[in-house]
Parts: C-alpha cells; sequence; structure tokens
C-alpha cells in the first residue's frame, strides 16, 4: 500500500466491529517501533504506552467502570456498559500517556502534540496490518493513573483500542482542501 493510500483509507474502527482473531505480539512490538521514531522536540519522547491485553482487558473494564461510576454526574448504564465493553472487546488496548519533561523545556502542548504523531505512527502501523484501532478519549481516563501506575508527571491520553474486524468500516470525510488552505505567493 501506497503511503497515500494508507493515509486515506485509515479509519476509525471501534470494539463493536471486531473479530475475537489474537494479534500477534510480534505485531504490536512493530506498531509501538513505529510510534517511537515520531518526531520529538528536543528530543523529549514524551510518549509512553502501556499494553493491555490478555485477562489484564477486564481488569481494564472494572478500572474504567469504577471511574465512571464515582466521577459522572449523570449515571447511564447504556455509558457505563459502552466504556466497559470498548475495552472487553478488543484484543489490545494500548494507554496513550504523556511523561511531562520535568524540566518544562518546552510546552505542554508540544508534549501533546508530539504523542498525537506517536499516535499517527502508530495507527497507520496498525492499518498497514489489517488491525484495526481506535482513539477513545472519554472523561475516565483522566482517573486512571492508579490502574496505569502512572508517575506524578505523568498522564493518559486515551486509549488506543485494537482489532481485526470483517466488514469494511465506514468512510469518513474531511472538509474540502480550499476550505482548510491559503495560499501567500506575493
Ligand atoms: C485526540 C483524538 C481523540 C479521539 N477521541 C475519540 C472518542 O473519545 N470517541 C470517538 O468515537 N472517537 C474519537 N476519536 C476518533 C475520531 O472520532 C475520528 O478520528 C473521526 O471521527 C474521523 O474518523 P476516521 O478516524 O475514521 O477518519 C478521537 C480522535 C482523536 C485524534
Amino acid at each position: 500500500m501506497s503511503l497515500a493510500h494508507l493515509i486515506r483509507s485509515r479509519r476509525s474502527v471501534h470494539p463493536p466491529a471486531y473479530n475475537n482473531k489474537p494479534i500477534a505480539a510480534e505485531d504490536i512490538t512493530a506498531i509501538l517501533e513505529a510510534a517511537r521514531w515520531a518526531p520529538t522536540h528536543k528530543k523529549t519522547q514524551p510518549w509512553r504506552f502501556v499494553v493491555i491485553r490478555s485477562d489484564a482487558r477486564a481488569r481494564l473494564a472494572d478500572a474504567i467502570g469504577e471511574a465512571y461510576t464515582a466521577h459522572t454526574e449523570k449515571f447511564s448504564e447504556i455509558t457505563f456498559d459502552k466504556l466497559r465493553g470498548n475495552a472487553l472487546k478488543s484484543q489490545v488496548a494500548i494507554a496513550i500517556c504523556m511523561q511531562r519533561d520535568p524540566k518544562e523545556s518546552l510546552p505542554e502542548w508540544e508534549e501533546i502534540a508530539a504523542v498525537g504523531m506517536a499516535v499517527q505512527n502508530l495507527w497507520l502501523a496498525s492499518h498497514e496490518k489489517n488491525i484495526g484501532g481506535y482513539w477513545s478519549s472519554p472523561g475516565v481516563i483522566a482517573h486512571l493513573g492508579p490502574f496505569l501506575q502512572l508517575e506524578e508527571n505523568q498522564r493518559c491520553l486515551g486509549l488506543f483500542y485494537m482489532g481485526y474486524y470483517d466488514e469494511a468500516p465506514r468512510d469518513s470525510e474531511r472538509l474540502p482542501l480550499d476550505e482548510v488552505v491559503r495560499y501567500f505567493e506575493h
């Protein structure tokens, strides 16, 4: 697949669409390898990943359910089941975390941006292997620190759920280029 095609055909594939085909450990390693080669200002390399698989998925589902119950203002059984179901239906979940440079040598947004670039690498590398993925960022991620054993200067920016799938995901849309680009030539 050409890079242009890979980028254009990448989609968010949600856990209900995943089948039970296991993801090989070496594929996860290769995907994380792609992630760690993202650009990083001052080489702070702020990305940190926690790979949650096998039995740990049930523990993740419990941690998410507990965080949701403890912190939501309007509890909804549907949301509770959906949040837990994402963890249970995925073959692998990768917690996307950011480590803030202790010296604060650059603004936090640059570290968040670097993590975002790592996730794009990770997402494209997954897609190249026909593994579906989806970046989930519900409010509960702010409360997963104890489960993820995050350090004080680390923060969870989301969960990247992964699984093989059978049905082609729906297509997606973007604004046309002329709405998002301006050229200056003189
Ligand atoms: C930082 C970030 C956070 C996201 N969080 C969520 C989320 O919590 N729930 C969700 O359904 N999609 C989430 N997404 C995925 C977007 O909804 C998705 O990329 C968008 O709908 C475009 O679809 P596509 O990825 O298939 O092109 C997130 C994407 C990014 C970049």
